[in-house]
């Protein structure tokens, strides 16, 4: 009998980890869940066994805490392989509070190493950001184009968290991917998982939904002046399942022993970099709801415009995106109605 390959997905109660489980499950993986509810609670485990019929083992643990962690391997000494997702993520607070940053996000990547080299795993898959970029002076960028400073420590967290990982797998058996994702966005096709973050929402879709919905009164345009062809940043929106399937790509490509070095690194996005205004106008074409927006003053941290060269990950991994930015507007648009559906029912 075939057996299925074993993944430990960190985070995975989290957007982009939740999701990814979706699609380790129907490529034939069995996934184990780790997350210690920081911004997420457990629901999307429900709903991947509504989806899936599968239930996830979880383990809700706090990385930081290595002798914590360990249980997770004594309990399943055959994983094989990481999808590393656990990470603070709001680049606003990052700027607040560097040391909370720092420790939570390094040091959880440090004890999921040690773990990961002490119980031999073969593959290790990290969510790395377009942020190790910087203000990247033209695009689209390639895997080559060298960094500039970070614009906030949490993009720091992820420069480093590369060093980290490259160095510290360099003379293992274990390889290593980096996938650096661009802007992740949109939901299930089903609608009935989605974006659901316990902090306020930062990206600009859920900031869209949430103001079509009514949740938000309002939201602004943070900057109108910038050199670009509205005035308005410009990024890489890629569809959080279009994300989940390089992770499963790289995983098998690991798997398949097909990587060379040790460590090699992906840009993850769709190569189409779109303007916050024209983000707007696609959601309220597609949707036919019209936004309640402003136009307010630049925001501190923001990089004038930024978007992928996928061609290495089209390459090697065989990843391709399928779906389109209409395809993010109505699915993220699906979930935000269906969520806020459930929460005026559990308060009735
Ligand atoms: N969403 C984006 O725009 C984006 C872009 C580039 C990279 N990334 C990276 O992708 C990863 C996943 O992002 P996401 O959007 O799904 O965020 P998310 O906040 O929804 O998911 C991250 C999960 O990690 C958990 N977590 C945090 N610290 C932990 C710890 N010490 N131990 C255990 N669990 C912990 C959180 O509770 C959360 O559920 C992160 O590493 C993030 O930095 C995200």
């Amino acid at each position: 009998m075939d057996m299925k390959q074993k993944v430990l997905v960190t985070g995975g109660t989290g957007y982009i980890g939740s999701h990814t489980i979706i699609d380790l499950i129907q490529h034939g993986y069995e996934v184990v869940c780790v997350d210690n509810g920081s911004n997420s609670d457990t629901s999307p485990l429900q709903t991947i066994k509504q989806l899936t019929g599968v239930e996830v083992p979880f383990y809700p643990l706090d990385l930081c805490d290595l002798d914590a962690s360990e249980q997770i391997f004594v309990d399943h000494p055959d994983i094989r392989g990481i999808i590393h997702f656990a990470a603070l993520k709001a680049v606003g607070e990052s700027v607040e509070k560097p040391l909370l940053y720092f420790k939570n996000n390094l040091e959880s990547l440090m004890n999921i190493l040690t773990l990961a080299l002490r119980y031999k795993v073969k593959g290790f898959i990290f969510s790395s950001s377009c942020t190790v970029y910087g203000d990247a002076p033209e695009s689209p960028v390639t895997e080559q184009t060298p960094w500039q400073e970070a614009a906030s420590p949490y993009g720091r967290t992820k420069q480093i968290g590369e060093h980290i990982i490259t160095d510290t797998i360099k003379d293992s058996a274990m390889q290593g991917i980096l996938l650096r994702y661009f802007n992740p966005a949109g939901a299930h096709p089903s609608g009935i998982i989605g974006e659901s973050p316990i902090n306020p929402p930062q990206n600009l879709v859920p900031v869209i939904t949430e103001t079509a919905i009514g949740r938000r009164d309002q939201m602004t345009v943070f900057g109108t002046d910038y050199p670009t062809r509205d005035g308005s940043c410009i990024r890489d929106y890629i569809h959080v399942m279009d994300l989940a399937r390089a992770h499963t790509l790289a995983l098998q490509y690991l798997f398949d022993g097909k990587q060379n070095q040790s460590c090699d690194v992906f840009n993850v996005g769709i190569g189409n970099g779109l303007s916050v205004l024209e983000i707007i106008a696609a959601f309220e074409k597609e949707t036919g709801v019209k936004l309640n927006y402003k136009l307010g003053p630049r925001r501190p941290g923001d990089v004038v415009a930024i978007y992928a060269d996928y061609s290495r990950a089209a390459q090697l991994l065989g990843w391709q995106p399928q779906f389109t930015v209409r395809d993010i507007m109505s699915s993220a648009w699906k979930w935000e109605q269906y969520r806020t559906q459930l929460m005026e029912n559990s308060l009735k």
